[in-house]
């Protein structure tokens, strides 16, 4: 049995109406009752995390955040807390994702302090990295993830409570891929800088076509997967080729 065990991640990103958000993850759950080898999570809209988490109730499919505040409550219009999350039935939260990083601003810094909060309320935290296009192109894929990591994960991580996720921004929702070469070398970068056993995720345009390419490379424990993972069949043939 390999030392990290791999986890398959669905994030719905702003998709789904009750209707069919809660007949896609019936539709995960329902498979995942099948013998399979891989740890498994769905991140839906905040409207459905609760109904997810009710139709999830009794499979092995767990329940995140796209998000949180840093605060655990307060005065803050629109966001939503790590407690909030933690209480609504999530275990994980996916923060840094590059479409707040790049869509919303957000910083390094805004990442630590949202970590600590998911911290704080016993949420694993998945934090994403991951170059642009112009930033690969001009040789400096490895520092810029890098120094995501030393600027976002926090002091006192441990391999219980934090997961990276390395998503070239170029790869996302692009169909585009990184070679296996280049995956390779990003997450054996990313690894001297992170406590051992910390799971490793690619994401970036994981398909059930490439997905047991990407899942069987050295350093990848999963895969966080977008588009895909709004299908249960193609989420569940991603997961069905975890190693
Ligand atoms: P994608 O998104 O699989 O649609 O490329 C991945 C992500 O943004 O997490």
């Amino acid at each position: 049995m390999a030392e990290r065990r791999q986890l398959v991640a669905g994030n719905w990103k702003m998709n789904g109406m009750r209707a069919d958000g809660l007949a896609l993850a019936r539709g995960v759950a329902a498979r995942a009752s099948r013998p399979h080898r891989c740890d498994l999570l769905v991140c839906p809209p905040a409207t459905l995390i609760a109904a997810v988490g009710e139709a999830l109730a009794g499979s092995p499919v767990a329940l995140g955040g796209q998000d949180c505040h840093e605060a655990a409550s307060g005065a803050f219009t629109g966001d939503i807390s790590a407690e909030m999350l933690r209480d609504a039935g999530c275990t994980h939260v996916i923060l840094g994702h590059s479409e707040r990083r790049h869509g919303r601003g957000e910083s390094d810094a805004d990442v630590h302090a949202k970590v600590i909060a998911a911290w704080r309320a016993g949420l694993i935290a998945i934090v994403c990295v991951g170059e642009t296009r112009a930033e690969r192109e001009a040789g400096r894929a490895v520092a810029v993830v890098t120094g995501q990591i030393a600027g976002s994960v926090p002091a006192g991580a441990d391999a219980a409570k934090l997961v990276i996720a390395y998503e070239p921004v170029w790869a996302i929702g692009t169909g585009l891929t990184p070679t296996t070469l280049d995956i390779i070398e990003i997450h054996a970068a990313i690894r001297a800088h992170i406590p051992g056993g910390t799971r490793i995720l690619y994401g970036g345009s994981v398909n059930p076509r490439n997905a047991a390419e990407i899942l069987a490379l050295p350093e990848v424990d999963g895969g966080l997967i977008g588009g895909a993972s709004l299908k249960a069949d193609d989420f569940w043939a991603i997961a069905a080729a975890a190693q």
